[in-house]
């Protein structure tokens, strides 16, 4: 993620290494600021933005201007050398930049061959090096900036600091990008967790746009360099939101934030007196065709659910993982709605799958928390899940959000809604918080946390969330896990099961027998059996433990089941010792294909 700051108050470091550290979700291997004087003062290193932290000189900076930037490696493995800035050869320019600038072996061997030495692995660091050569050829910095931006093809989110100079440039493809207004000075970064303590005013910049930023305003150009009108949004978030409240981890936090969570995204929307549900963004959404849902990680699970709930009204539904979305040998129409669940927004994946759906003439909608996201931009229609901001990189309450959502969804687009239903999702945030009130999950978390791997199992609605649970307890806990629809499990991993693989079983609703089948199977290999069930006394034998819900029929039962699987994976992460909220290699939002 990039932040950029430039202001009045003599506070750039402090605005840059706050930034950081609320950007510090989309990347953790290593961080860096530059810091513009009379020359510029680069400081950067390898791992999290603590070790910056610790790295920087006790003397002050100075500056007005500065830029820093928390890195997911794609060029270059994590080192000091390639942590972000990257400068020129004359260290007259830094620049920061979040994305993958596809056609950099091309510029880097150019710029080579006209004496230019590199000093990292990075596609980064053609950028500095092309605002150089245009510097040198008598360009200002902002059209040297511009220059080498429309040599680069890819996505991108960059910024661009100069020696002497109180001015950020900024600009973006296919990253996103956020600028911040504030009393103080101003600000651009790729998410507004980055600056919301400083500011909740902001403009969005599109594909393709400019800006610069300076202590006394900003400018937004287009490709040309012609001034663009931009309108100023207020972001509703709390700052407080984004803190940990006295939970260990954002992650904890989050999961006991799920009652909030899903009473925001069903407020307004669901009508107990007139038992129905609306969504008012979705007035003017027609679903004739098909719908194909597309989505990566933890929101395809989520998807899964949602496109069962659909096929159960009769509309025919598919999910593809986003990177596998292939217009060319799926068939969509004009009447296909093609619905990309990305709680971030900003997926690069699934971000791509919904462009190509748009060439297609289908139908778009976007299913996510972040107002102004990319992928809320880029859709004909969008349904925000409302969970309010998520830091955990392993997602959470953003994943109940988008159950209710797709829920309510299901009602949307199938025109009819049963009592049963509206009062099932009136009643979830109260029954979410009695499992999270009532849950013994310790007890297993103490009595597996040496187990070789986990196994979890479901049928119908909770066959995602056997999946969910497996992606879980690899995501924070790094240990081996797998998630199956439960018949599947003899047609193969059953090899796996041994008494050192605790089976979670998923037993809820009314047909659990066949389920239970199953868990009889594994119990004859000795594994240790975990139920998670509305019927303990029908599965309590055939169980270890028993991790108990309220029964909340066959659509909302598997969410509440979700949630005893979230602390389980939790609380064995947290007698490992793991690092919950960054887990290793994993980025809360992969902003690459
Ligand atoms: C990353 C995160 C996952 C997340 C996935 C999709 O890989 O580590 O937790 O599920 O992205 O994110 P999205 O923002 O599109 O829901």
């Amino acid at each position: 993620g990039i932040i950029g700051y430039t202001g009045t108050d003599g506070g750039v470091v402090d605005v840059l290494m706050t930034g950081l550290s609320g950007l510090e979700y989309r990347g953790y291997d290593s961080a860096g600021i530059a810091v513009a004087n009379s020359s510029l003062a680069v400081h950067k290193k390898q791992g999290e933005v603590s070790a910056l932290e610790g790295a920087l000189p006790d003397e002050s900076l100075g500056g007005v201007a500065g830029i820093g930037h928390t890195r997911w490696s794609t060029h270059g493995p994590p080192s000091d050398a390639n942590a972000h800035p990257h400068e020129d050869c004359t260290g007259k320019v830094a620049v920061v930049h979040n994305g993958i600038i596809e056609n950099y072996q091309e510029l880097r061997t150019e710029l080579e061959a006209g004496g230019h030495a590199f000093t990292s692995e990075t596609d980064t660091e053609v950028i500095p090096h092309l605002i150089e050569t245009a510097i040198e050829t008598g360009a200002t910095p902002e059209e040297a900036f511009r220059e080498a931006v429309h040599r680069l093809e890819g996505s991108y989110a960059v910024a661009a600091v100069f020696s002497g100079s109180e001015t950020v440039y900024t600009a973006r493809n296919e990253s996103p990008l956020v600028l911040g207004i504030g009393d103080e000075g101003h600000y651009l970064a790729s998410d507004v967790p980055a600056f919301i303590e400083y500011t909740d005013l902001v403009v969005y910049l599109e594909d393709g746009q400019f800006a610069r930023i300076n202590p006394s305003g900003i400018v937004v150009t287009d490709e040309q360099g012609a001034v663009v009108e931009t309108a100023v949004e207020t972001i509703d978030w709390d700052p407080e939101d984004a803190g940990k409240s006295g939970y260990d981890h954002y992650m904890l936090k989050e999961i006991y934030e799920q009652p909030k969570a899903i009473r925001q995204c069903l407020r307004e929307r669901v009508h107990e007196l007139e038992g129905s549900v609306t969504v008012d963004e979705l007035a003017e959404l027609e679903c004739g065709g098909p719908v194909q849902f597309v989505a990566c990680g933890t929101s395809y699970h989520a998807a899964l659910y949602g496109a069962r709930l659909l096929r159960e009204r009769g509309i025919p539904a598919q999910c593809f993982l986003a990177s596998e979305y292939d217009v060319e040998s799926i068939p969509v129409t004009k009447e296909t709605v093609v619905v990309g669940v990305t709680q971030s927004g900003e997926t690069a994946d699934t971000v791509s799958a919904l462009r190509a759906a748009n060439r297609t003439g289908a139908t778009t909608l976007a299913l996510t928390n972040v107002v102004g996201s990319s992928a809320a931009r880029e859709c004909d229609h969008v349904m925000y899940i409302r969970a309010g901001p998520e830091i955990g990189v392993a997602a959470t309450k953003t994943f109940a959000s988008q159950q209710v959502a797709l829920a309510m969804l299901s009602r949307v687009l199938s025109e009819e809604c049963s009592t049963e239903f509206v009062e099932g999702l009136r009643d979830l945030p109260d029954q979410v918080q009695r499992v999270l009130d009532g849950s013994t999950v310790r007890a297993v978390a103490e009595a597996y946390e040496d187990a070789n791997a986990y196994f979890f199992i479901g049928r119908g609605y909770n066959a995602p969330v056997a999946l969910e649970g497996a992606l879980k307890m690899k995501e924070i806990t790094y240990k081996h896990a797998e998630g199956f629809a439960a018949g599947e499990l003899k047609h193969g991993p059953l090899a796996l099961v041994t008494e050192k693989t605790p089976v979670f079983a998923l037993l809820t609703g009314s047909n659990i027998s066949k389920t239970l089948g199953n868990v009889k199977e594994v119990e004859a290999r000795d594994a240790p059996v975990v139920a998670v069930t509305d019927s303990p006394d029908e599965v309590g034998q055939y169980a270890d433990y028993v991790l108990e819900v309220p029964e909340a029929g066959p659509w909302f039962t598997p969410i509440l089941a979700n949630i005893q699987l979230q602390l389980v994976s939790y609380w064995v992460a947290n007698r490992m010792g793991r690092s919950i909220d960054k887990p290793r290699n994993l980025a809360k939002s992969v902003t690459v294909e």
